[in-house]
């Protein structure tokens, strides 16, 4: 398979990815005010954030999750398979994307359909990212974490997949006063999960009772996704075999310290208040 699929200067993966299908998504998707997305920057916590959505949709009862391959709950508006499948779907539509802001569908920005952003530490959000995609020819194999640091961080921020985190975040973020767009940090989804969910809730205009409240946290627990077939990517679609990929690795934050030397703790702090100079730290409960 070969390294990235280009569009625009942003690295894709080749696997279910078509530049067709990614300007299509740029130029038609319709959004419908009812729709609801989820928006990362990969390995932030998205099949989370996933997870719980669905769960608050149906106020706890885990039958769909545990019947349904998360994919096809909250299809990847970019990728073939679900664009293909969205633009098919009657009603309203929970669906995911790792777009950057300039690709995202120009439709989106009139609508009233909501956005859910989860953003996640970058230095956890690259020791995650070089488990899952190291070795496993989905994308350019990193070969070593110290590679995968160069281009997430200081070399060639173009390398890595979906784009500069830096940039990602940063556009993202300067929508956040926008009524339809709820800003979530994975450190506060496991520093409070409750609360963090009850606003979810609230952005989402659902309102749970206490013991439907406690089942969504029961069914999208690390242990129970894990668990979980449906949710933790051991059963692929049948053109997506990819050998050994886990999704539910650690579920923690600050795994970064167990793997970053000092050099690259220092160079990551150097480059990080260089690229988000400017937004407020209370934005980055890391
Ligand atoms: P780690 O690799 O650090 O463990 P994404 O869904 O965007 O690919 O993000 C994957 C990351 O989210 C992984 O991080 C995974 O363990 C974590 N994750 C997934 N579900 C989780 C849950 N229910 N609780 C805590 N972390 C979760």
């Amino acid at each position: 398979m070969s390294d990235f699929l280009w569009f625009e200067g942003i690295p894709f993966p080749v696997l279910d990815h078509e530049k067709e299908i990614i300007g299509e998504c740029h130029n038609k998707f319709g959004f419908r005010d009812e729709d609801t997305v989820i928006l990362s920057y990969p390995k932030s916590g998205t099949n989370w954030l996933v997870e719980t959505v669905c769960l608050i949709q149906t106020k706890g009862n885990p039958k769909w999750i545990q019947s349904v391959p998360i994919w096809e709950r909250s299809p990847w508006i970019e990728s073939k398979r679900g664009y293909l499948e969205l633009t098919n779907q009657k009603g309203p539509r929970l669906m995911i994307s790792h777009l950057p802001i300039h690709l995202f569908p120009k439709s989106f920005f009139s609508s009233k359909a909501k956005v859910i952003c989860v953003i996640k530490n970058p230095r956890d959000v690259l020791v995650s990212g070089y488990f899952f995609f190291a070795n496993k020819n989905l994308i350019k194999n990193p070969e070593s974490l110290a590679t995968y640091f160069d281009w997430l961080c200081t070399l060639n921020q173009e390398a890595v997949i979906y784009g500069s985190w830096f940039e990602h975040t940063r556009a993202w973020l300067s929508m956040r006063a926008r009524d339809n767009f709820l800003l979530v940090s994975y450190e506060d989804m496991i520093k409070d999960t409750r609360g963090t969910t009850e606003k979810i809730c609230d952005f989402l205009g659902k309102k749970l009772e206490l013991d439907e409240l406690d089942l969504v946290l029961k069914y999208s627990s690390f242990q129970a996704m894990k668990e979980n077939n449906m949710s933790n990517y051991s059963v692929l679609p049948e053109n997506i075999i990819i050998k050994d990929l886990i999704l539910m690795r650690k579920g923690t934050t600050g795994d970064w310290k167990n793997h970053f030397t000092v050099a690259q703790a220092e160079t990551f702090d150097k480059v990080f208040q260089e690229r988000m100079a400017g937004f407020s730290p209370s934005l980055f409960p890391w």
